[in-house]
């Protein structure tokens, strides 16, 4: 195959775009009275200072990531979620009712939901029945109006981690764009894809505060690539895509680093845990290996143990209409008292 080239993929619409510009982007020098964005001069109706808008490209929050995870600032986005990066990637690469993007599954949702709001075709090539990529059949799936390859490590709701050797012949073969998305990565162990950036320049990764830092709720994901690619994201995205509030919040967050390091020390230990004590049920019939911070299990029917859990005021997912995933229900990690609630219901469970 040819060399990956960003111009030869890049949607010619996306080419000829002059974005947006911020008025506070136009100006140099040391301006004091600001009277150029009809933002609210008299202040903000909060007892916050939000009446200007946010940094569009969120230097400070970039540059105390960059920090942390040895990654120049150029070569990171920030979105309203990993979600927000994945329906970028697809808009930016991919001609709608031409391209399609290629995804393995059982996987995580998003991918395919973010291509068909875009009118962008799936292809689909499940994992191997022990949920990993099955390289030859990827070989002949792949096709020129392939434009993304999604995997995910580890792999939602499987829970496992791909097999590097397999990622490394995609980004290594496939001339469009591989992300690899590691919102679970911190659970793992192993080292990011990150680290190999200077290595593959058609490589993002994908990560999120959603998961070991607990900020779900505060909608903040990374994308991490070549800075070609990043000026991508930022032609395209929404201006203020991130808001001030999320900005102050995140960045003090990741001066806590210590502390979602424990979060996610207490949760590999409860995961073990589960792994361990789940074994006792024998209407569970497969508890499948996990390095996130959920267990995929497979039970005699996932439908009345679901219903079943939730009288008891506990919810799972049910993942059994994903192919591979026949009966299956994916369990996220709790607290201690929450995993204990969980294996007390699990002992009066009557079938
Ligand atoms: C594999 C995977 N990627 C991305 C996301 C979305 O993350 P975010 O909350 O950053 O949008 C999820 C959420 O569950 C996920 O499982």
């Amino acid at each position: 195959m040819a060399e990956f080239s960003l111009n030869d993929i890049l949607r010619n619409n996306v080419k000829k775009l002059i974005p947006y510009s911020s008025a506070r982007s136009e100006f140099e020098g040391d301006a004091q009275i600001f009277l150029d964005a009809n933002e609210n001069s008299l202040g903000s109706v909060l007892n916050r200072n939000f009446h200007r808008y946010p940094d569009p490209l969120q230097k400070q929050l970039k540059q105390k990531l960059s920090t942390i995870k040895n990654v120049p600032a150029e070569n990171i986005f920030v979105g309203n979620g990993s979600d927000e990066a994945i329906d970028l990637l697809i808009r930016a690469f991919c001609n709608p009712g031409v391209d399609s993007i290629l995804i393995f599954p059982p996987t995580y949702g998003m991918y395919e939901v973010s291509a068909e709001i875009n009118d962008v075709a799936i292809n689909k090539i499940l994992l191997t029945n022990n949920y990993q990529l099955d390289v030859d059949a990827i070989k002949k799936g792949i096709d020129r109006n392939t434009k993304i390859i999604f995997v995910c490590s580890p792999n939602n709701p499987t829970g496992n981690l791909l097999d590097t050797k397999s990622i490394e012949w995609l980004l290594e073969n496939f001339n469009g764009i591989v992300v690899v998305d590691e919102a679970y990565v911190d659970f793992a162990g192993t080292e990011s894809w990150i680290k190999k950036l200077d290595q593959y320049s058609n490589l993002v990764v994908l990560q999120t505060l959603s998961k070991a830092w607990g900020l779900a709720g505060l909608r903040i994901g990374f994308a991490y690539a070549s800075k070609e690619i990043i000026h991508v994201f930022n032609k395209i995205k929404p201006p203020y895509n991130i808001s001030e509030a999320t900005q102050q919040l995140a960045l003090q967050a990741l001066q806590n680093e210590a502390q979602a390091k424990e979060k996610t020390n207490v949760l590999i230990q409860q995961k073990e845990r589960l792994l361990e004590d789940l074994k006792e049920f024998d209407f569970i019939k497969a508890i499948h290996p996990s390095d996130a911070n959920f267990i995929l299990v497979k039970v005699d029917s996932a439908k009345d143990l679901y219903q079943y859990l939730l009288s008891k005021t506990i919810v799972v997912r049910n993942r059994s209409s994903q192919p591979l995933c026949e009966n299956s229900l994916r369990i996220t990690v709790g607290t201690p008292e929450e995993n204990d609630a969980l294996l007390t219901a699990l002992k009066y469970y009557d079938q």
